[in-house]
């Protein structure tokens, strides 16, 4: 395994899927990450990525000075290379321009980082300090018209240093530069794939759960039903799923995870109807925040009120991600409570389980590829992401059974025809949003004064930023019709033209 160390890096997450796309494990860790800890996990190799700060800076960030003492191959990505040129004694300055964008680096010598690429590449920078004298023992790997050094190393201690980015798909050979570090320098064989970690995997749950039970929130979204899926080849008999309908959910769910997950024989799915709980609580709340964190407080009084009656369980499951996991100095900083996000985190302190996170390694996409080899249907896999609190956050003001099945139903109307157009899989979300707007139209020949359906789509990769859809007319028009038509007491339908920021994806 290679282990990186983020220098807060809009591009460290890049780096690392590049590495797993080599077939290589990796994990990220903070700079200042301990050497003993470095050196317990037992990498071949470790890359230092880019990072917004100078060296000069007051505060800026440098690693531990003892990873240059474990005797193993160091790859510094931008930043990481001016650490290490600055650490070995040689000298970065800052230069009058940021260099920024492609650019054409010539390489001295077609070996190690090289290896089999041609002798002029295209690479993107993004940078403004840059190496200008190199340390004892380094040597320049490649030049640009602006830059001495932009590749460096010294290659008897397999320090290797690169100026550009080659984890962006702006530098088109990238992969096979990070692969010759990989393999060439580091030595990695090209083993790890989603087969071999969900066999490593399940070893290691049986290993940890041993006979005992395992119980695990299924929500029918693609993390818990992955973790679902993987926990019940590993310990078949022992896993209890335990679904809540908090009559908060898309049409459909509770089949959905019914037929995926009903029949598997020996696996406890325990369905629990909590609708009339979670309307009876949510009664006259018009506030956002409020519906949310009694949304978070009554799913945990649910799960573990169901979860009582099973004695003794000592395992609580989570499809929790690698995303979620890092603690990656590029997030850090001061962050305000835009939403409060729903989740089970305080549930095993309070009743007293171990956590079971299998996916805490994996990104999204990686979870994907384990759903498929686990035998779960595409259309689980690739669905939209869907919020928590679900639709109680889609109707605007109080909530209400008939308001509820009034977005419901308009949503699957989005759903469908969004699908129906090809369009699902390019769009982050696509969702209707119940306004507390009632406003006049005519049906037939009678005044109506009735409700309004807001319908929204997004692009988006990552949902911290989104912009919004351009959808073609004749989808929207498809949309409308069949929503006012189909959707008693919805007289109007709007399209929200807003990205994110300022607005947010949700209504609320
Ligand atoms: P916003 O509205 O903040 O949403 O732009 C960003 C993304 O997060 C989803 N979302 C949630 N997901 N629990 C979740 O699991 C939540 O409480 C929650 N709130 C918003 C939202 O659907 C969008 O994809």
């Amino acid at each position: 395994m290679i282990v990186i160390l983020d220098f807060g890096s809009q591009y460290t997450q890049l780096i690392a899927r590049r590495v797993r796309e080599a077939n290589v494990f990796c994990e990220i860790h903070p700079f200042n990450y301990p050497v003993d800890k470095i050196r317990a996990s037992n990498p071949r190799g470790l890359i230092l990525s880019g990072g917004p700060a100078s060296v000069f800076s007051k505060g800026a960030p440098h690693p531990d000075p003892g990873i240059f003492a474990l005797g193993l191959p160091v790859l510094g990505i931008c930043y990481g290379l001016q650490v290490m040129v600055t650490h070995f004694g040689g000298q970065v300055v800052r230069s009058a321009r940021r260099e920024y964008g492609p650019a054409r680096i010539d390489v001295a010598a077609g070996r190690d980082l090289f290896a089999g690429l041609s002798k002029t590449l295209n690479v993107w920078m993004s940078h403004g300090d840059a190496a200008q004298r190199l340390p004892e023992g380094f040597v320049s790997l490649a030049t640009t018209a602006n830059a001495p050094f932009a590749a460096c190393a010294d290659p008897a201690r397999r320090f290797y240093g690169v100026q550009f980015h080659p984890e962006v798909h702006h530098t088109p050979q990238g992969r096979e530069i990070l692969s010759n570090f990989l393999f060439r320098v580091c030595g990695e064989t090209p083993d790890w794939d989603m087969a071999s970690f969900a066999e490593s995997e399940k070893r290691k749950i049986r290993e940890t759960v041993g006979s005992e039970r395992v119980i695990l929130a299924l929500s029918g979204g693609v993390d818990s039903s992955v973790t679902a899926a993987l926990l019940r080849e590993a310990i078949g008999t022992q896993l209890i799923c335990i679904f809540v309908n908090n009559g908060l959910l898309r049409q459909g769910e509770e089949e959905r995870v019914r037929a995926v997950f009903g029949k598997t024989r020996g696996l406890t799915l325990e369905i629990v109807d909590a609708r009339r709980q979670f309307l009876s609580r949510l009664r006259n709340v018009t506030d956002p925040e409020r519906k949310r964190k009694i949304i978070g407080h009554e799913f945990i009084s649910v799960f573990e009120r169901s979860a009582r009656k099973y004695r003794g369980i000592r395992y609580l499951a989570q499809g929790t991600l690698y995303p979620d996991v890092i603690e990656s100095v590029s997030v850090k900083g001061p962050s305000a409570t835009i939403k409060t996000h729903h989740n089970v985190g305080g549930l095993p302190k309070r009743m007293k389980m171990r956590l079971l996170e299998p996916l805490r390694f994996l990104f999204k996409d990686e979870v994907r590829e384990l759903g498929r080899r686990l035998g779960l249907p595409a259309d689980l896999l690739l669905r939209q992401p869907f919020p928590g609190p679900g639709l109680a956050i889609r109707v605007l003001g109080a909530v209400t059974e008939e308001r509820l099945d009034c977005v419901r139903k308009a949503d699957h109307i989005v759903e469908q025809e969004i699908r129906a157009a090809g369009l699902y899989n390019s769009l982050w979300q696509a969702f209707a949003v119940l306004l507390p707007v009632n406003s006049v139209g005519v049906m037939g020949d009678e005044r109506t004064y009735e409700d309004t359906i807001a319908v929204r789509a997004v692009r988006s990769v990552d949902a911290m930023t989104a912009d919004w859809a351009r959808l073609p007319e004749d989808v929207l028009a498809k949309i409308s019709s069949r929503i006012v038509n189909e959707v008693r007491g919805v007289n109007r339908v709007v399209y929200d033209i807003t990205s994110k920021p300022p607005a947010t994806i949700e209504w609320e």
